[in-house]
């Protein structure tokens, strides 16, 4: 490795109408097309598609080698929007690497994170601004922007090898979905959310 990529770096976070990174080196976007039987109202999710394949969220990401002892480290924007009754959120991934944790540190907005272990338990955390929070290793985690119309910015490290493992939250989902009812932001069932001894 050139040791210059050895040496200690800086980035800003800059607050501005839309928080950004300074410098990046990814800059992802994950429109409702690649949300597909995500949502649990199929049929306000293809309405709202033929509408327009909406964005749900971005992520700025600074690259590291993904390998043990690296932290990868970036902001995710979660835009505020509703498919049917459920708030606009992100896929939601366990890591490759399971036992790997990270931290989020909430920055705008405010929503929830969704989480679950692989046995089944689940948690839901909020996020505002000021608001650390540690995902220990084994729980997949999902951010879900509650707002009506500011956008969920949060910042996120983690370890450089943990890796992504979508396919099992692709399958059925989270086991808690967040949901609009009655004007209030609700943590429901997911009722496709089958228990690991039922798969
Ligand atoms: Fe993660």
């Amino acid at each position: 490795m050139p040791e210059e990529t050895l040496r200690p770096f800086t980035f800003d976070i800059i607050r501005a109408e839309n928080v950004i990174l300074n410098t990046y080196d990814n800059h992802i976007k994950r429109s409702l097309s690649a949300m597909r039987n995500q949502y649990h109202d199929e049929k306000a999710y293809e309405a709202l598609l033929n509408q327009q394949d909406y964005m749900l969220y971005e992520v700025y990401e600074v690259k590291r080698p993904e390998i043990a002892g690296e932290l990868l480290q970036g902001i995710s924007i979660v835009h505020p929007g509703k498919v049917g009754d459920e708030f606009f959120m992100t896929k939601g991934h366990f890591h490759s690497e399971l036992d790997t944790a990270e931290v989020y540190y909430c920055l705008q907005g405010e929503g929830l994170m969704v989480m679950e272990t692989p046995e089944g338990e689940w948690a839901v955390e909020k996020l505002i601004p000021e608001k650390v929070l540690y995902v220990p290793p084994r729980w997949a985690h999902r951010s879900v922007n509650t707002s009506r119309n500011e956008d969920l910015v949060t910042f996120f490290v983690y370890p450089g090898n943990a890796g992504h493992d979508y396919g099992s939250i692709e399958k059925q989902g989270f086991r808690k979905l967040v949901v609009e009812r009655e004007g209030e932001v609700q943590v429901i069932d997911n009722p496709r959310w089958l228990p690991p001894e039922a798969r």
